[in-house]
């Protein structure tokens, strides 16, 4: 088998076989296929497509260029839930305590912040001493004893994707369906999950604007479920504007404590109610989603989530002074709440104008090597569909320089929409496959 065959058959529209691609992914792993011939065929399979097959046999053999791990005996039933990213996205922070607290044990590795949307691990590092880079042995000791770990991926996990995502970003095939329901589904199967909630954000904060292509995102990511052996559900979730009202690392994770505590925004609590039920049923610990939802608000409202939230903590070597006292939390020296120039309707608060602001004010990385300031963000007053006054609180904005501020400030008035005539609130979900 020669690769530039693989790559001629791709270009001409062919359907690869599972050895082909097999040898595509395991020659690129070890470096015998060069990056220029792993390009070309990547851009092949953005212009050419793969079917369902072809996506599954290239997510498999993905998953197994490294590390797979197995929680069978660890667990009962592996589960996880992924998001693809989004502004304000602090779900993953509520959720896990929720399901956990209601027996079902959770292990979660999760990422960095990406371009204008948040990362899970620059979130929970605002909390001093917590550690995000947990071994292989570590993560399975404790998924056993606390039934709940958030840490980052280990570096052996799916490998050919990290080589692949890496040359996507530089060739322009990184927005190709199949290549990333391959590159997430490797990572979670790779991952030892036998049951996936995936929260495909759909809107301008989102990495698919398109309602239909994240739909056929979600479609094909469910099929790899099916066909690998894997019960994946996919919730199609807005973001055109940001979930809740925090966006900036330590802000969220306040946000996410208030929510444990029983309040926190609507919208995000209910976010947060609709994925740990989903995760209670395809975990097996609820016979249907209404059960499901009672299991979810009891653990929220009793506070045992909360508790959760602490010992994982604690598990983790974070201070849980910063759980019990979300004050201590690091805070911005700047903070100025900017009111509502005019009276009106929002018609849209646009989610990546507010997370490249928060990008900006020092919350996420430029570059990879690129260091954070947790203490900065966003706190957005309103959702779309609110009349709000002239002259009432509309955004706060939480800066380390005063420039910054400034540009926050004129970048975010330009981000809210207004309207004379009543604007339509914006859906949470626009549909749920699988
Ligand atoms: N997230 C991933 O993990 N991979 C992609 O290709 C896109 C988003």
């Amino acid at each position: 088998m020669r690769a530039v065959d693989i790559i001629i058959r791709k270009r001409d529209g062919e359907e690869l076989s599972r050895e082909e691609i097999e040898f595509f992914i395991d020659g690129y792993t070890r470096g015998e296929i060069p990056d220029y011939q792993a390009s070309a065929w990547a851009m092949a399979v953005m212009l050419r497509g793969m079917n369902e097959r072809e996506t599954t046999d290239l997510t498999m053999a993905m998953a197994h260029s490294g590390e797979m791990l197995d929680l069978t005996g660890v667990v009962p039933i592996a589960v996880d839930k992924h998001s693809t990213g989004g502004v304000g996205d602090k779900t993953t922070l509520v959720v896990e305590p929720i399901v956990a607290a209601c027996g079902l044990p959770v292990g979660k590795m999760s990422g960095r912040g990406l371009g204008f949307s948040g990362g899970t691990l620059d979130k929970m590092e605002s909390i001093p001493g917590y550690r995000t880079n947990l071994s292989r042995e570590e993560f399975i000791a404790q998924l056993r004893k606390e039934g709940l770990v958030l840490t980052g991926q280990s570096g052996d996990l799916a490998p050919a994707d990290g080589k692949l995502y890496a040359l996507r970003d530089v060739t322009g095939t990184v927005p190709s369906i199949p290549l990333i329901a391959s590159s997430i589904m490797s990572k979670k199967i790779a991952g030892g999950a036998q049951a996936i909630v995936l929260d495909v954000k759909i809107g301008l904060g989102a990495f698919m604007a398109d309602l239909g292509e994240g739909r056929k995102l979600a479609h094909l990511m469910v099929a790899i479920g099916a066909l690998s052996g894997r019960k994946v559900i996919a919730l199609l979730s807005d973001m055109n504007q940001p979930l809740g009202n925090a966006v900036g690392n330590a802000l969220e994770l306040r946000e996410a404590l208030d929510t444990l505590r029983g309040n926190g925004p609507e919208d995000f609590r209910e976010h947060c109610l609709v994925a740990a039920s989903y995760m209670l049923v395809i975990g097996r610990k609820a016979a249907n989603l209404e059960s499901a939802r009672t299991m979810a608000e009891a653990a929220l409202e009793s506070s045992r989530a909360l508790a959760s939230f602490r010992r994982l903590v604690q598990a983790q070597g974070g201070d849980v002074r910063y759980v019990d006292e979300p004050d201590r939390l690091p805070a911005a020296p700047l903070i100025e709440t900017v009111t509502a120039p005019r009276a009106g309707y929002l018609l849209g608060i646009n989610a990546r104008e507010v997370g490249e602001t928060s990008v900006e004010l020092g919350a996420g990385r430029a570059r990879k090597e690129d260091s954070i300031d947790h203490a900065v963000g966003i706190v957005i007053h309103h959702k779309v569909g609110d009349f709000v006054e002239g002259g009432e609180d509309l955004f706060t904005i939480h800066a380390n320089n005063a420039a910054k501020l400034a540009a926050a400030k004129e970048r975010l008035l330009a981000a809210h929409q207004w309207s004379t005539e009543p604007a339509p609130a914006l859906p949470l979900f626009y549909d749920v496959i699988g």
